[in-house]
């Protein structure tokens, strides 16, 4: 075997999909695939294979018990996913999963799996089998109490207790020490938090910052399994989605984009759309951005949403549409990240001229960073580009007029300004809806559609809070 990652397939049915194994190889991992569940147990013996990935279809729902027992037995070594193409309802596909960790089964997913969500399982798989479900040492040692790395914060709540962490967690002690209060592999019910708080509570933990994209893959993972297998509650979703886009932008912001992180993004847009899609009221999604403002660490997070909200209607409105224009609002300030950053942080009035000439650059920069990806549509560049542009032909970094801006990037241009002005005014979505309407000089900024298009929004809003009272 030449390659450094081997993965051995058991399908007997044949229904693994070809893209599937042309994702891993395309990552350079060898995929061989087996019809024949005894030949595939006697293959792994050979040591050759880090994954075992195993599907199981209805025929063998009986015998699921067995079939995984004689898996485990053979194949202590390697990592061992399972796909079950079965109708499973939700409350079973718990309970079910719990059962098959504990047998030893270290991942679970549904038949329409995402093959990015296996290959970041994958390489984020860091423990052998017998380690996964150790029992937890009774006390913290000194080793745990970690002094100088740097941590990024999360929230645990509610809604993670009965899953395994992927990650350490710390918690930050009043001497500003870093206690390791989790590993990973361990469940987030076996939180240490001490008796003042519970699960129930919001209380701020910490992971370091080199786990964040394992964070943004573990929030992806409960988002899929909430977005497709149950009726969670909204909230729920949306503080999945918050929580895996504030993270995420946290990562691409200070390391960069890469093949991985933009296939990430992706699936984060993907959720973004189908939370704004499957709640069409204006009054629920604008209460959530309200709350969003005010918890997000990042602008670009409020203009994504702002973004996928407003497009809602317009003639270019589809799933391919909202993937490349929620990831152009992901990444239209990207840019920023190669300026001086005092300069970033000053006010705009505050500029020098040379300083605001390299202001202006931003879009363009941002430009060059995402049009330096092979993944990445090239509209998400033209966007991201014409993200500050005007019709009247004010705005920058080309003076661009009338139907030279595309829609879409007026529309990440309005979601920019409301989301500035939220922050800036400390004012509602609405309240900067309406100030942005009645200011003369933005309506020459906009496009006739684009504007229309937000006049009918805002009515709309306004009819559907006063309804709600
Ligand atoms: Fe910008
Ligand atoms: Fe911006």
């Amino acid at each position: 075997m030449q390659s450094t990652k081997s993965i051995l397939i058991y399908d007997s049915q044949g229904t693994f999909p070809a893209s599937f194994i042309k994702y891993f190889e395309d990552k350079e991992i060898l995929v061989i695939v087996s019809k024949n569940l005894e030949i595939s147990l006697e293959s792994l013996k050979s040591g050759h294979f880090q994954l075992f990935y195993f599907i199981l279809g209805d025929e063998q729902k009986q015998q699921l018990g067995q079939v995984v027992k004689e898996i485990v037995v053979h194949c202590p070594s390697c990592a061992k996913f399972m796909q079950l193409n079965m109708d499973i309802s939700h409350n079973d596909w718990e309970a079910l999963g719990a059962d098959l960790k504990k047998a030893g089964i270290h991942q679970m997913y549904p038949e329409n799996v995402n093959p990015h969500q296996v290959y970041q399982d994958f390489i984020g798989f860091k423990f052998g089998p017998t380690e996964v479900f150790k029992e937890r040492e009774p006390e913290v040692s000194s080793s745990d109490i970690q002094p100088n790395r740097d941590y990024f914060p999360i929230k645990v709540k509610q809604y993670y207790a009965d899953h395994y962490s992927k990650f350490d967690v710390f918690k930050k002690e009043e001497s500003g020490r870093y206690l390791k209060i989790l590993r990973a592999g361990e469940k987030f019910e076996q939180l240490e938090l001490g008796r003042e708080h519970d699960l129930k509570k919001e209380l701020n933990l910490f992971i370091y910052k080199n786990d964040r994209l394992k964070f943004v893959s573990f929030c992806d993972q409960l988002a899929f399994k909430h977005f497709t297998k149950s009726k969670v509650d909204r909230k729920v979703k949306v503080a999945v989605m918050v929580d895996s886009l504030d993270a995420y932008l946290d990562t691409v912001f200070s390391e960069g984009l890469n093949e991985q992180s933009i296939s990430m993004g992706k699936q984060i847009c993907s959720r973004v759309f189908s939370l704004v899609q499957e709640n069409p009221s204006y009054a629920i999604l604008l209460k959530e951005l309200e709350h969003m403002v005010v918890g997000a660490k990042r602008h670009s997070l409020v203009v994504t949403y702002l973004t996928a909200m407003i497009s809602s209607g317009f003639e270019w409105y589809s799933t391919l549409s909202m993937e490349t224009i929620c990831l152009s609002s992901m990444f239209h300030d990207i840019g920023k990240v190669k300026l001086p950053k005092d300069l970033v942080a000053k006010k705009l009035i505050l500029l020098s001229p040379s300083e605001r000439e390299a202001y202006e650059s931003h879009p363009r920069l941002s430009a060059e960073i995402t049009c330096s990806h092979r993944s990445m549509n090239p509209t998400v560049s033209q966007i991201v580009l014409q993200h500050h542009e005007a019709v009247d032909g004010t705005g920058f970094p080309n003076h661009l007029t009338k139907n030279k801006i595309l829609s879409m990037a007026q529309v990440v241009h309005l979601s920019d300004l409301l989301a500035n002005l939220m922050v800036e005014k400390a004012i509602s979505p609405l309240g900067a809806y309406k100030l942005l309407l009645a200011d003369p000089l933005f309506i020459t900024k906009f496009g006739r559609d684009v504007l229309m298009h937000f006049s009918d929004i805002c009515a709309v809003s306004l009819d559907q809070i006063e309804k709600a009272g």
